[in-house]
């Protein structure tokens, strides 16, 4: 009922009126074995999952609320890049379907006049030496008004619809993300990383901008420099040196 355009991805789809999580019944999905592309989407989440063990709002009918199974043939160290490879490809199709044109901050969230509209979290199965699968987790605010937002959120949060000022069709943009994804997933396999990361830093707003990284109960306050060819981000002190901020919360 989507109309999808892709070759692999969303060919298979689960679809759910209501679900705790779709982000833990496709990782049960791809722990039994689902292929690649394997799509679970549900209508309402009543306990969406963000990063850093947070609680993603995803009410009834007004967001995008999905997760998709991908097996990449890659090591685990590898696996960040295709979180900000899929930060891009949701980026370019917002742009696309809705004209409106998204910043993303390190490692994956996705603003719009500097308030959060899209959260992606990648959760891996892995051996030590290769990934098994990733389930990528995409949450979208698409037609939210400002009241329906909680009151701990609404200054930080916003949707595409508020922000377009008129309804967003929810199908046509799960398509066209799709389609982005498995553009960039193909040239991904093909050609690395490199070519993505590109195309991630036309996106960012960290860069060249003073960011506190908190990792591991440490905090680490510098000017984000970039990113490296593995997906880390590039934090330089005040002493000049340089640490490398493998996934952390920063703040602008
Ligand atoms: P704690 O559990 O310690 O209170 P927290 O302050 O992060 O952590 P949570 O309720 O766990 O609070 O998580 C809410 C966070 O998730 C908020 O910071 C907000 O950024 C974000 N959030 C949740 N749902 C959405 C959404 N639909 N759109 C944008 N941001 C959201
Ligand atoms: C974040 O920014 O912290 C990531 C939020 C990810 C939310 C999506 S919604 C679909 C999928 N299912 C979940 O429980 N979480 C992800």
């Amino acid at each position: 009922q989507l109309g999808l355009k892709t070759e692999t991805l969303g060919h298979q789809i689960h679809f759910f009126e209501e679900v705790d999580s779709t982000q833990r019944i496709a990782a049960k999905l791809a722990y039994e074995g689902a292929p690649e592309g394997t799509l679970v989407i549900a209508e309402e989440q009543k306990a969406g999952r963000g990063r850093l063990d947070r609680k993603w709002f995803s009410p009834q009918g007004t967001g995008i609320w999905m997760s998709l199974i991908l097996r990449p043939p890659i090591p685990p160290q590898q696996a960040p890049q295709l979180t900000l490879l899929v930060a891009v490809a949701v980026s370019q199709a917002i742009q696309e379907v809705t004209g409106l044109v998204p910043d993303i901050k390190w490692p994956n969230d996705i603003l719009l006049h500097g308030k959060k509209c899209v959260g992606i979290l990648t959760e891996l199965q892995a051996d030590p030496d290769r990934v098994r699968s990733v389930i990528i987790g995409i949450g979208i605010n698409v037609n939210q008004t400002s009241a329906q937002f909680p009151e701990d959120i609404c200054d930080i949060a916003t949707s595409l619809a508020i922000e377009k000022g008129e309804r967003i069709k929810r199908a046509p943009l799960i398509q066209e993300i799709l389609l982005q994804l498995e553009r960039l997933y193909k040239q991904y396999l093909e050609h690395g990383f490199r070519p993505i990361k590109l195309l991630w830093e036309g996106y960012a707003v960290s860069i060249g901008k003073p960011v506190t990284a908190r990792t591991l109960g440490k905090v680490i306050r510098g000017i984000a420099r970039g990113i490296t060819d593995d997906g880390l981000l590039i934090l330089e002190d005040e002493q000049n040196q340089l640490h490398y901020i493998h996934s952390a919360d920063i703040q602008l």
